[in-house]
Order: C-alpha cells, then structure tokens, then sequence
C-alpha cells in the first residue's frame, strides 16, 4: 500500500487552500463558502479598516484570499465588537475573501484574540517568572476576589467578574518584567501593584475613572526629560511596525 496519496487524488486543488482537502481523507461535506460582502452587512468603518490593512500586504490579489492580514484584521473586528463574534468573523471574512473557518481558526490560535464575551473591561495579571516571584498569584487572588471572577477559571483562559463587566485573566510574561508584578488593563501596562490596588483597579474601571495614574507605565516620566517628545505609537491604536 502506498504511504502517500497520489497528488492527483487530493480534493479541491484548485480552491483556495482553506477549502482543499490537502489530508487524503474523505470529506465530511461541502466545503465552507466564502461569504459574500451583500450578505453580511460588514459595518463600512470595519470594511474600510480591514481593506486598509489588506493593502499593507503583499497578497492582495491573490486568489486565496488576504490571509496574510487576518491577525490585524481580527483585532479590528474584536475593537469592533468587544471579541471576535461570528458575524464579525463572517463580515472580515468576506471582506478577506476568505472562509470563516479559516480566521476563526487563526483567532483560537491566540490567546488575545477571545472567541467569547469577555466583558468590557480586561486585566490580564501576569503570574510568569518574575511577576510570580514577587506575588503575581496573590495578585491574582485580589483581583479574582475584589471583582467576583472564578479564581480556578481565571488561572485557565480567564473568568468574567460577577457583573459580566470584566474579563480577569492569567497571563504569561507580558513582557515588562521590570514592573513586576505587573498587569495589562485594556492594553496598557500597570505595575509594579500590590494586592490591595486590585479592588482599586475593579472599582475604577466600574466607574469609568482613570485606572492608578501614579502605576501606569504610559504616564511614566520619559527618560532623557520632559522636553523629550512623547512617542505617538504609545497613544496610537497602531502597532510599533505600522
Ligand atoms: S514575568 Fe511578568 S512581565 Fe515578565
């Protein structure tokens, strides 16, 4: 018995690879269907935005599809709706000319990237090396405590406070490991807290209020001096690369 399939008997050859069947197996269906734009009633700023970022690549006019924006293009999407929803994935998708089961395949990749309501609000508390030495499960502990959140879930992909407002989640190093212990709330760094800043923190974001002016790494003197200019990409949505 040969090993390999025959080329020639792979299905869909000449689909886009997402919709080929590459494993030799017999399909269990149709394959999924790019939607179409009409029929999915894409917001125009969330379709203007993902064709923005589809310009910044070099796979515009290929035939299978924008792939190469689709991590960008999820995060606009879960701008748009809070996490990335169905529909919003079936609206980048057809603005992508890709399948749905593609970018949802690429969104569970990532642990930023949430397939789930996740609350207006997210803190993510880091609990790697440096931040655990320095009492980053404790921290945790607060913040599971002062918001209501379940500690066993929000050590295990993260756990929504008991008001559904805010998404608590564990974290692997953020990468600001100098402001031990330290957490992401909604994509800005804090640190280093203590235990008791996590009620502190819950209360504030319930408010609406600026969360710890005196802890927040963007509002931190520059180094060099005051009269150095701020570095827009830090109060921009843009990333360092763009
Ligand atoms: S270990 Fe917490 S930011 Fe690196």
């Amino acid at each position: 018995m040969d090993r390999y399939t025959p080329l020639e008997d792979f299905v869909g050859l000449d689909l886009p690879v997402d919709q080929a069947n590459t494993t030799g197996r017999d399909q269990l269906g149709e394959p999924e269907q790019i939607p179409e734009l009409s029929d999915v009633n894409c917001p125009d700023e969330l379709r203007q935005l993902i064709e923005a970022l589809m310009d910044r690549y070099p796979d515009k006019d290929s035939r299978e599809g924008h792939k190469s924006a689709s991590i960008p293009a999820l995060w606009a999407v879960q701008r748009q709706y809070g996490w990335c929803t169905p529909e919003g994935i079936r609206q980048a998708a057809a603005v992508m000319k890709v399948t749905p089961a593609y970018l949802e395949s690429v969104a569970s990749f990532y642990d930023l990237l949430r397939l789930e309501p996740s609350g207006k609000s997210q803190v993510l508390v880091c609990t790697n090396i440096s931040c655990w030495m320095r009492g980053g499960d404790e921290l945790l502990d607060a913040f599971c405590e002062a918001s209501g959140a379940d500690r066993g879930k929000a050590g295990h992909g993260g756990a929504l406070s008991a008001d559904g407002e805010v998404m608590v989640s564990g974290f692997e190093c953020l990468g600001a490991c100098d402001l031990a212990p330290m957490v992401s709330v909604n994509e800005r760094y804090f640190g280093p807290l203590e235990a008791a800043d996590a009620k502190t923190v819950i209360d504030q974001l319930r408010e609406g209020a600026d969360v710890l002016p005196g802890k927040s790494l963007a509002k931190r003197p520059l180094p060099g001096g005051e009269d150095v200019p701020a570095d827009d990409r830090t109060d921009s949505l843009k990333g360092p690369n763009q």
